[in-house]
């Protein structure tokens, strides 16, 4: 696992490399979009390169990481409608090769099983970008989940409402109760995880989540066993990590080819 402490713009700039670097590599790569506002700026950075570099998207494939259940279809919430706004639709990404877990079917738990065949006949996910929450979840993978886990429906936690109900109006009843996310054994399938995380509030689950033992109390632990894992962070985020110096010498000392 390789964790990167430097300014949120710094962070945002990097993550956007690697997946430049990917898809100028392999203009047909296979991306996994997270949500939420870790990944904004990532985003941004992205529709910016669209922009002036001509960083193409239309032969990419997508896959988010989770969806609400419930929520109406023109919800601006929605995770699909969000993703369409904050990335797919600023750049020339056509709306048919981004896909989410459908929180609307009838059978969620064949919406769920779908999604998985979709992701396996898609090559499985080259770079999954990711977030993380204050109680250590990914995706949605909340504290008990287990390390195994495929897509599925889980039941957010209090908390993980109450941090999302300012997407709410700051109502936390507004918040789903439940959602449909990738599991943990889905996302450790991707060839390249790269999280982002910023701000006080995440350094427990980041102190966790890089130096903590493994354990589905803390489901973000569970990228220490993934080969190739980068955790990138700002200093506030970075404040409970024990080996924060050692971090830091290893980057400043990596060559400059060796990218992500
Ligand atoms: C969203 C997702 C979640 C968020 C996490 C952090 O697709 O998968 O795991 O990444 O809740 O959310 P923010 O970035 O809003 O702090």
């Amino acid at each position: 696992m390789e964790v990167v402490i430097a300014p949120a713009e710094e962070l945002a700039v990097l993550a956007a490399d690697a997946v430049e670097a990917l898809l100028r590599r392999r203009a047909d790569a296979v991306l996994g979009l997270a949500t939420g506002s870790s990944p904004l700026a990532v985003y941004d950075e992205l529709a910016r390169r669209h922009a002036a570099d001509a960083l193409s998207f239309d032969q990419a494939r997508g896959f988010m990481l989770d969806e609400y259940v419930g929520l109406p279809a023109d919800h601006p919430e929605r995770y699909r409608n969000v993703i369409a706004t904050e990335i797919a639709e600023r750049v020339d990404w056509p709306a048919d090769q981004v896909r989410g877990p459908d929180g609307l079917a009838e059978d969620l738990a064949a919406a769920c099983a779908d999604y998985e065949r979709a992701i396996a006949a898609a090559g499985g996910i080259d770079l999954q970008i990711l977030g993380i929450g204050t109680d250590g979840h990914i995706a949605f993978n909340e504290p008990g989940s287990s390390l195994a886990s495929r897509t599925r429906i889980k039941t957010l936690t209090r908390q993980t409402r109450i941090d999302n109900a300012r997407f709410f109006g700051d109502d936390v009843d507004l918040v789903p109760t439940h959602c449909l996310t990738q599991g943990l054994g889905t996302i450790m399938d991707a060839r390249h995880l790269v999280l982002l995380a910023t701000g006080r509030h995440k350094a427990e689950a980041v102190h966790q989540l890089v130096e903590g033992p493994v354990s589905a109390m803390w489901p973000a632990t569970v990228m220490q066993l993934h080969p190739h894992a980068t955790v990138l962070v700002d200093e506030a985020a970075a404040s409970r990590l024990q080996l924060a110096a050692y971090y830091r010498q290893t980057y400043d000392a990596k060559p400059d080819w060796q990218g992500l």
